[in-house]
């Protein structure tokens, strides 16, 4: 297939556009480095595009020249906490872009749509494995906007198959995305002023960019008290968006989950990370951050059924790779 990636200098969307290559595919990148990284095309090495994912003319001239037979879009504002403080701008970028790409894409007859969602539409669910069906209740703003963005894309699916045209769209909720893989680039340094994974914040103790982990509370309802995730490698979920993107019927929308099922608490990720760096790595206890649910975990047997298997199953090993990726700094 010809694949538009949207977010392509990204973490996850460079990793793609590596992924889905090596999978036999026809990849071009597309980003306008509000946040990935500038020198993403020389190390991407496949056609690049520098444009906004929003700015619908220059999409539909690019995608009537190019023919794509799908677009996976990546490209978003993903900080939670930028987007509670900043609702309106997440907003315009995650639902204003998502609403004209997506028309471009119908006005240029594109057959295929994958979206990049998340977790964080899910809220606290208290269920032990969350399943796509299961109702939403996003807990940010950042949240709701991907909320929004899945529901709008099943709208235009269901518009298509009324019109009669050929377009199907799948939803790919991932769960807590860490680790370096088939992408130039590893996790990306933690900047300061946004929220940050858990991975980037202990790989910057034990490469020295930090001195301490803070962990945002010890009275969750957990079984050491530390929020408990589901932590998934980032080859992982190309891995997804490779086979989603192969599968999918014309006509069809379906939400799947991205995640292994095993749970992991800060205390333990701690752990892991000591484990696999031998560096000691100090710990402040904090407050609760507004919007941390207690625990949150993927059924992904939707997607499993696919024929989908994660490679990294623990904790360690996607630590491990992101501490052993070698590449531009
Ligand atoms: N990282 C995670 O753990 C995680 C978890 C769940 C879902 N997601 C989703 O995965 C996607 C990728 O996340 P990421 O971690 O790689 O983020 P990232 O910030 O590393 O990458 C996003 C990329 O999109 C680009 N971008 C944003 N808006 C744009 C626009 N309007 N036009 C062109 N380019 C634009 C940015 O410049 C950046 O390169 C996002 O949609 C995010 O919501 C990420």
């Amino acid at each position: 297939m010809r694949i538009l990636i949207t977010g392509a200098a990204g973490y996850i969307g460079s990793h793609a556009v590596v992924g889905l290559q090596r999978q036999g595919h026809e990849v071009q990148g597309l980003d306008d480095f509000r946040a990935g990284r500038p020198d993403a095309p020389e190390h991407l090495g496949v056609p690049f595009h520098v444009l906004d994912a929003g700015d619908e003319e220059a999409i539909f001239a690019l995608l009537r020249e190019e023919s794509f037979d799908c677009v996976q879009h990546f490209a978003a504002d993903v900080h939670v906490s930028a987007s509670v403080g900043a609702p309106i701008v997440t907003w315009e970028n995650n639902v204003g872009t998502t609403t004209r790409l997506l028309s471009a894409v119908r006005r240029a007859s594109v057959p295929k749509f994958v979206l990049s969602s998340t977790c964080a539409v899910l809220g606290d669910s208290g269920a032990a494995l969350v399943r796509e069906d299961d109702p939403v209740c996003p807990m940010s703003p950042y949240g709701s906007t991907k909320a929004a963005c899945e529901r709008l894309l099943e709208e235009e699916v269901s518009a298509a198959a009324s019109a009669g045209a050929p377009f199907s769209a799948a939803v790919l909720r991932y769960f807590n995305v860490c680790g370096a893989g088939a992408g130039p680039f590893g996790e990306p340094i933690a900047g300061s002023g946004h929220d940050v994974r858990l991975s980037q914040v202990l790989l910057d103790v034990v490469q020295g960019r930090r001195d301490h982990i803070t962990i945002f509370g010890t009275d969750y309802a957990t079984p050491d008290g530390t929020c408990v995730r589901d932590y998934i490698h980032v080859d992982d979920v190309v891995a997804a968006h490779s086979i989603v993107g192969d599968r999918l019927k014309s006509g069809e929308f379906c939400r799947y989950h991205v995640g292994t099922g095993k749970s992991t608490s800060v205390y333990e990720a701690v752990e892991a990370a000591r484990r696999a760096s031998s560096h000691p790595i100090p710990v402040i206890l904090g407050n609760r951050r507004p919007g941390d649910a207690d625990s949150v975990m993927a059924d992904s047997s939707r997607l499993q059924a696919l024929g989908w298997t994660p490679g990294h199953l623990s904790f360690d090993s996607m630590f491990a790779s992101a501490l052993n990726h070698r590449g531009p700094q």
